[in-house]
């Protein structure tokens, strides 16, 4: 009987304890909570209840000569002749930083291998580093010496391969927006005849011979209005200061984005890149995170992106050959990059994933591979695909 009473006690007293610790952690996260809980309700509903984006492009359309201040830095270096052969299916630019030349290396003796995508697979890809110019030191009369062979390194990287697009402003992650829009003015005059265009991080993994053979089918069918990768929708702007991704209000003043993919990697058709070009004449592009406002111009004319479940936000894709069979981007490789590439491009990849158990035994592979709680750089619905 005595005993029994204090076992109850005993385990009254793990519940008031249990209790009372759920609570303070509740109390203490309530803050984290309750901001992004309650914001993302309302980015929500504004998204999809109100869905007035109208205004957003009203009030950041601003006079043609004051928008060309974002456009109108000089080329540092250019290849005006890059894109002159007459049939090219795809413009890449790859977002790189003047430092990260290993990268650059790693790209192009990898899946950005021009060579390699003409001879293997046959069509002709143009892939590109887009760059901003090194900081120099504010507090220095002249350019520090290291500045200077900062850039002279550049310029003999870009003599062996031709590939660095440069221009006139700071490389940093607040001017990618000017980045973006380098890109849009590069392909509207020097390339505006390549059937697609995409934009890249310098840490993303491209299954090129994927890529290619999914484009030449919808180029095939003559595909417009097309813009393709990880969607984000209704997403919020984060209003805490410590994030990377932080937006004053006075520079967003709604409750959420308009509908944008994900900046890792993603593609569109040429009239929507020339679209973009338009929109970005006349929008104030302060707004620095590069894929939001990517987002904003296709607002502006109209356009609306599509989910692509091989297209990766954020986060490696894992490494199997059912995987690799259908990948199309994996983002956060550098050092990887080589071996991934031999491994994903290896012929029993195919012969791997064919024939009516094959294709079982890749649906499996899939779903324990991917349909895990967690896990986001690919749904678990592409195990079903
Ligand atoms: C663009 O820059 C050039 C000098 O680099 C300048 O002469 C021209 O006025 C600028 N254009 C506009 C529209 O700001
Ligand atoms: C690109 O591929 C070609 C042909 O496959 C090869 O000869 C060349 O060495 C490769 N380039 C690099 C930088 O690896
Ligand atoms: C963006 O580039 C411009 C031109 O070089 C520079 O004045 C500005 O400080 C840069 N902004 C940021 C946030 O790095
Ligand atoms: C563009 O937006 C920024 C930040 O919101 C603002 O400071 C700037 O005055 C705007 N530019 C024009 C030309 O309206
Ligand atoms: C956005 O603004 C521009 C210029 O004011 C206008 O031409 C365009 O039609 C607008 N787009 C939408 C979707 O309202």
């Amino acid at each position: 009987m005595f005993l029994n009473f204090r076992r109850i006690r005993k385990c009254q007293f793990v519940q008031v304890m249990t209790t009372c610790l759920v609570l303070s952690v509740v109390m203490v996260c309530w803050e984290q909570l309750d901001h992004s809980v309650v914001s993302h309700i309302k980015s929500y509903s504004f998204r999809y209840l109100i869905n007035s984006f109208t205004y957003i492009n009203r009030s950041l359309t601003i006079p043609r000569e004051q928008a060309s201040y974002f456009s109108n830095f000089s080329y540092l270096l250019d290849h005006p002749n890059k894109c002159a052969d007459k049939d090219v299916l795809l413009l890449l630019f790859v977002k790189s930083s003047p430092k990260n030349i290993e990268r650059r290396n790693a790209i192009r003796a990898t899946w950005g291998n021009e060579t390699y995508i003409q001879n293997t697979l046959g069509v002709t890809v143009k892939v590109l580093f887009a760059l901003g110019a090194i900081q120099t030191k504010q507090n220095e009369l002249s350019q520090s010496s290291s500045d200077i062979n900062y850039q002279k390194q550049l310029i003999k990287e870009d003599h062996l391969h031709g590939d660095l697009i440069q221009k006139d402003f700071l490389d940093s992650f607040h001017n990618l927006t000017l980045k973006l829009i380098l890109q849009f003015h590069w392909m509207h005059s020097r390339c505006a005849h390549a059937h697609f265009f995409m934009t890249a991080d310098d840490d993303i993994f491209v299954h090129m011979p994927n890529l290619v053979s999914y484009l030449q089918d919808l180029n095939s069918k003559g595909v417009t209005d097309f813009w393709i990768g990880r969607v984000h929708r209704g997403a919020p702007p984060i209003r805490s200061m410590d994030s990377k991704y932080y937006v004053p209000f006075e520079m967003y003043q709604w409750l959420s984005y308009p509908d944008y993919t994900a900046g890792a990697s993603y593609v569109i058709s040429s009239d929507v890149a020339d679209k973009i070009y338009h929109a970005s004449l006349t929008l104030n592009a302060s707004l620095y995170i590069d894929d939001v406002f990517m987002g904003i111009c296709a607002n502006a004319m109209g356009v609306s992106p599509q989910d692509h479940v091989y297209f990766s936000g954020e986060g490696k894709a894992p490494y199997h050959q059912c995987i690799y069979n259908q990948m199309i981007t994996s983002h956060g490789h550098v050092e990887d990059i080589y071996d991934l590439w031999k491994a994903a491009t290896d012929p029993h990849v195919k012969q791997t994933a064919s024939g009516l158990l094959g294709r079982l035994y890749c649906t499996v592979i899939k779903i324990t591979l991917l349909c895990r709680p967690y896990y986001a750089t690919y749904p678990c619905k592409a195990a079903f695909l």
